[in-house]
């Protein structure tokens, strides 16, 4: 009988030391801080980790930021004629407040918008056309629609206000471990609810007809995710808010937020793919070895805290390998959807659109329905990222820039019908936010101890504001992480908690 006890023991304790060997203990009893932070990806969520992790951790611990591409990542500029046009993500709303705070403290400036009409195009026709009258507009909306765009407007509002109190619940330093505990806090199960549920279905709940969906809500959905209105609600959600009005972009381009807040964060930046990350133990200490490859050499190094800011399903192809992984971690299910950015300088065709002569061709962009025959999504007369004082928008019958979106690459007989002539064609080939329904689970942001992942916040919304506020979360879940502060991870009932906190 005795015996029995000592023998259970000894198989605890020697599980124990089992866990201990191939997991260990992330604490760190006598409260050292870290000593090295790496962060891989130099795109916002990238950037804007480095950032949050110096104003946590402080000025000692060594930041080293990898970057295998351009700082930017999905932010970038293509030159056309001596000035530079932002080819991926754009435009910034503005209730995007990590965003905003970023070009406070980098001295950025807004850049200007310049006034500009759409329309709707249907394949033969342009089936909704914005005026200069907006009584108009709200009148023909009526018209067309009855009450859809007052129910679709109160049904992003109340999202918007829901999602709004993670900036609360950020600054008083709270932290989430999963994208499922993240959008619970901010709006319980309808939020989790609304990651599965095709956006279609929600609007169909709260009212929106099936024609406004048609004719408007799917246009949207496919200039600014490339898919149709079959992608959930929550997504659909973000992307609806940023169609409305109080949108900007940085001035000289929306990718200087990233090169600036490495600076500022006074990270280390280098230019080299991260190859392979593996855990390594020692006594009851767990760093990570990443070992990268540059141009000119390769190397390896160990990091107390990772966090991987870029995509890792397969079809992104970031060249990561997991080693020693136990379980073996791989690549994410899911595929990322492509998105060519064609850039054109030259004649549209207004013939394309019924408008045989382009003096009365009122529209500066051209969003599209959901027609098979259609080979783009959109296109629009764009404007380079530094607009001068005298700037004026070119006129239909004038060479200009146009960004034309399309799931695949225009052939030549696809240019030639909607450009009557052009100067240039520069496109770039986008891996460019989640195929939404191509896998059904929200990933993890802790893969291990120490280990963190970014983008996982993308299969419930793709934008500039969702990296940085998954950037804010993982530096506040690491350095709670690393202090065992477990009281300020996944606390329920948040609102009430910071209320008789202050
Ligand atoms: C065409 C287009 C239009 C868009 N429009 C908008 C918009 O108007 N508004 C909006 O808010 N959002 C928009 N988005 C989405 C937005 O751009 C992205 O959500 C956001 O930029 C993602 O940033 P990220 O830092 O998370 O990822 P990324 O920008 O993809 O950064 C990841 C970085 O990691 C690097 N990397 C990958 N593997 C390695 C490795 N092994 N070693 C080192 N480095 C590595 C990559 O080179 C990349 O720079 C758009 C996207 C596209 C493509
Ligand atoms: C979300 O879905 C679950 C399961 O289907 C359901 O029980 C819950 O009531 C839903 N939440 C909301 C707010 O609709
Ligand atoms: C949207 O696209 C998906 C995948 O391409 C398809 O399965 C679905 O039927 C489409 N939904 C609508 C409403 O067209
Ligand atoms: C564009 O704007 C940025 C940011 O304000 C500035 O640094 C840059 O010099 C400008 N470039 C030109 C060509 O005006
Ligand atoms: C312009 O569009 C019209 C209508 O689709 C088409 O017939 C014509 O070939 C296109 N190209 C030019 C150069 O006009």
């Amino acid at each position: 009988m005795a015996n029995g006890v000592v023998v259970l023991i000894a198989v605890l304790l020697l599980e124990r030391s089992a866990a201990v060997g191939d997991q260990a203990d992330p604490s760190h009893v006598d409260g050292a801080p870290p000593s090295k932070i790496a962060v891989v990806g130099a795109g916002i969520g990238g950037s804007s980790t480095a950032h949050f992790l110096r104003q946590h951790f402080g000025p000692e611990v060594q930041v080293d930021v990898f970057e295998k591409g351009e700082v930017g990542g999905r932010l970038a500029t293509v030159t056309v004629n001596h000035h530079d046009y932002e080819s991926g993500g754009s435009i910034i709303h503005s209730l995007n407040l990590h965003m905003q705070e970023f070009v406070k403290v980098l001295g950025l400036k807004y850049r200007r918008s310049v006034a500009g009409k759409t329309a709707v195009f249907n394949g033969d026709e342009m089936i909704l056309e914005e005026t200069d009258w907006y009584l108009l507009d709200l009148f023909r909306l009526w018209w067309r629609y009855g009450i859809s765009f007052i129910r679709l407007q109160m049904w992003v509002e109340e999202i918007m206000e829901k999602f709004m109190r993670i900036y609360k619940y950020q600054a008083h330093g709270y932290a989430f471990s999963s994208v499922e505990e993240l959008l619970d806090s901010l709006g319980g199960s309808g939020f989790l609810n609304m990651t599965r549920k095709p956006l279609s279905d929600s609007l169909l709940e709260v009212g929106v007809s099936q024609r406004f969906i048609d004719e408007v809500i799917a246009p949207i959905m496919r200039v600014n995710y490339g898919q149709n209105v079959s992608i959930p609600a929550f997504v659909g959600a973000v992307s609806l808010a940023g169609a409305q009005n109080n949108l900007w972009s940085v001035e000289g381009g929306n990718k200087l937020v990233c090169s600036g807040l490495i600076k500022t964060a006074n990270a280390n930046l280098h230019q080299a793919q991260v190859t392979s990350i593996a855990p390594v133990t020692s006594g009851d200490t767990l760093q990570y070895r990443l070992s990268f490859t540059s141009e000119t050499d390769s190397g390896s190094d160990l990091y107390d805290i990772v966090v991987l800011a870029t995509p890792l399903q397969e079809s992104v192809q970031s060249g990561i390998t997991f080693e020693d992984f136990s379980p073996p971690f791989d690549q994410l299910p899911g595929y990322y959807h492509s998105t060519v950015a064609t850039i054109v300088h030259g004649y549209l065709n207004t013939t394309f659109f019924g408008f045989p002569d382009p003096r009365l061709f009122p529209f500066a962009s051209v969003l599209t329905t959901d027609e098979p025959r259609l080979f783009f999504n959109s296109v629009a007369s764009i404007c380079p990222v530094n607009i001068s004082a005298g700037f004026r928008r070119k006129q239909p019958q004038e060479a200009g820039i146009y960004k034309v979106f399309s799931p695949h690459t225009l052939d030549k007989v696809q240019l030639k019908s909607l450009f009557r002539s052009y100067y240039s064609v520069q496109l770039t080939e986008w891996s460019a936010y989640p195929r939404y329904g191509s896998s059904s689970s929200l990933p993890s942001i802790e893969l291990q101890p120490n280990l963190y992942y970014l983008n996982g916040i993308e299969w419930a919304g793709s934008a500039m504001e969702m990296s940085s506020v998954a950037a804010k979360n993982i530096a506040l879940l690491a350095y709670h992480r690393w202090n065992r502060q477990d009281d300020k991870v996944d606390q329920k009932d948040l609102m009430h908690k910071i209320k008789t906190e202050l």
